[in-house]
């Protein structure tokens, strides 16, 4: 390939992506969503901050695997990491890399085979609930419920029947914790602080008698969490149990040298996986019911085999496998509306992309949904189509033109448990209810740290077999 130098690269004002950036949250329609039509790599400049967008999935690719070791997540992360601890998600080098290792067994398949009951009680009681609704017409929000529910499988899986209401308690502060984190990162965005600032702030956080607004209350949120979290760590310690809840699981499992993990390590991935687990899976939800009440076909078609599988009995851990259009449902619907809408990088060894210079400091952005619309890999890219994630054709597909999880090494941790969940989730949902969209309900993406509908998602829950039967929505 014929060597581009980066002053070719297509570049754009800062501007108008700043603005929608920092202030009000990004559209899908923004240029950084779109980059500038027909090139693959966008090159643009706002706050003294170079930023790349790629939008092809070669060059995702290029940066997600064959390249990974030039690139760390976004220098955000830094001051991240003080606040919500450091975690897989906040980690970096040889220490990530231990610790996931480490923790890859935590939620593989083979042992959420342990959790899956844990999993489907919180659901069944949801599900229980909405039968219990004997009104005549009412509606569902059903984002806020989408949110409410995974809040209490996540907990559940983590901290086990016993402590099944602890999620619901902390519900309010993580869903104000991720809030606080969203302008948190608006305001480093927009400040661009040099990366040494970033660090001296990341290393007095504690410490600080005040703190930027965002930061100050994540900060104070976090703590409270935090506390809630050793409460359950320490009771655990004081009264053993052979709970096999993924708290287990995390105090169980020993490196190479046979060392359990620190407790503040557990504590911060316990936190982690509530913060990371829930919001995502709930939207990914949400988009899925808004995109089967559009699509009738591929709805009933999804209710004709959850019929067939489930039929009146409980679901067990290996119906999952049986229920391959559901699945095809959900990862469609992260196709169309992805909920990680963006992986973002930087660039920590000068490098090349595409015959672009790359030059260390710069920022990489992946734009998942632009990736995922893209018609060279996507045919008919609006049309919600699920035969494209039947297991027949889901190897046919180029790695990173689909990226809901993200991908290489610093791939999803929790996928397989959200695979299960969002599937379950629709099953058992669908089992007794089908759900329409409200008419006259705006339906608009915002992309914050997820993409979400921005008013919610107002649906009329309609039971199934009586046409006519609406009912009162729990959430
Ligand atoms: C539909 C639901 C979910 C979506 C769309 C999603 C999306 C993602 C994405 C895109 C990343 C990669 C971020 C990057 O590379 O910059 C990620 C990482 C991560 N996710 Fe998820 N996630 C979901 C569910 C979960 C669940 C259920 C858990 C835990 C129970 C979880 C825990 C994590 C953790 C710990 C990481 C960091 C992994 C690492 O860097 O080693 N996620 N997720």
């Amino acid at each position: 390939m014929s060597a581009v130098t980066a002053a070719r690269t297509p570049r754009v004002s800062g501007v108008r992506v700043a603005q929608q950036t920092l202030l009000h949250g990004l559209r899908t329609d923004s240029l950084l969503i779109r980059g500038v039509e027909g090139s693959d790599i966008t090159k643009f400049t706002f706050n003294r901050r170079t930023a790349y967008v790629l939008k092809h999935p070669d060059y995702a690719d290029h940066v997600l695997h064959g390249a990974v070791d030039r690139y760390h997540k976004s220098i955000e992360y830094e001051l991240l990491r003080t606040v919500v601890g450091v975690s897989l998600f906040t980690d970096e080098d040889e220490s990530w890399r231990r610790h996931r290792m480490i923790l890859n067994p935590v939620l593989a398949k083979r042992h959420l085979t342990s959790v899956f009951d844990l999993m489907l009680a919180p659901i069944e009681r949801f599900v229980e609930r909405l039968k219990h609704g004997n009104s005549d017409r009412l509606e569902i929000d059903m984002t806020a419920g989408m949110t409410e529910l995974t809040l209490d499988v996540v907990g559940s899986a983590l901290f086990g029947h016993g402590m099944a209401d602890l999620a619901r308690r902390i519900g309010p502060d993580v869903t104000d914790g991720l809030r606080a984190a969203e302008r948190a990162t608006r305001l480093l965005l927009l400040a661009n602080p040099p990366v040494w600032l970033v660090r001296l702030v990341a290393g007095i956080v504690d410490r600080a008698p005040m703190l930027p607004p965002p930061i100050g209350r994540l900060h104070q949120i976090m703590r409270t969490i935090d506390r809630m979290v050793w409460d359950v760590i320490h009771d655990r310690q004081e009264h053993p149990s052979d709970a096999e809840d993924v708290l287990g699981l995390l105090l169980s499992v020993r490196d190479e040298e046979g060392e359990p993990l620190p407790l503040r390590r557990v504590r911060d991935e316990a936190a982690t996986f509530m913060l990371a687990g829930h919001e995502t899976t709930a939207n990914a939800l949400s988009w899925m019911w808004y995109l089967l009440a559009l699509n009738p076909d591929a709805r009933e078609r999804m209710l004709a085999e959850v019929d067939g599988v489930l039929r009146d009995r409980r679901p067990c851990f290996e119906d999952v496998a049986r229920l391959p259009w559901t699945a095809a449902c959900v990862q469609e619907a992260m196709r169309v509306y992805s909920p990680a809408w963006v992986l973002p990088r930087t660039c920590v060894e000068d490098d090349v992309i595409g015959g672009h210079r790359i030059k260390r400091g710069s920022t990489i952005l992946i734009p998942i949904n632009s990736l995922h619309h893209d018609e060279r890999f996507w045919p008919d890219p609006e049309v919600f189509d699920p035969t494209r994630f039947l297991p027949e054709r889901i190897k046919s597909h180029h790695r990173s033109a689909y990226l809901p999880f993200g991908g290489g090494r610093r791939v999803c941790i929790g996928k397989t448990f959200a695979m299960i969940e969002a599937t379950l989730v629709t099953a058992l949902m669908s089992r007794s209810f089908v759900y329409d969209l409200k008419p006259g309900h705006p339906v608009v993406p915002e992309a914050t740290l997820t993409l979400r509908p921005r008013h919610g998602l107002k649906m009329i829950a309609r039971r199934r077999g009586d046409g006519a039967a609406t009912i009162e929505a729990a959430a």
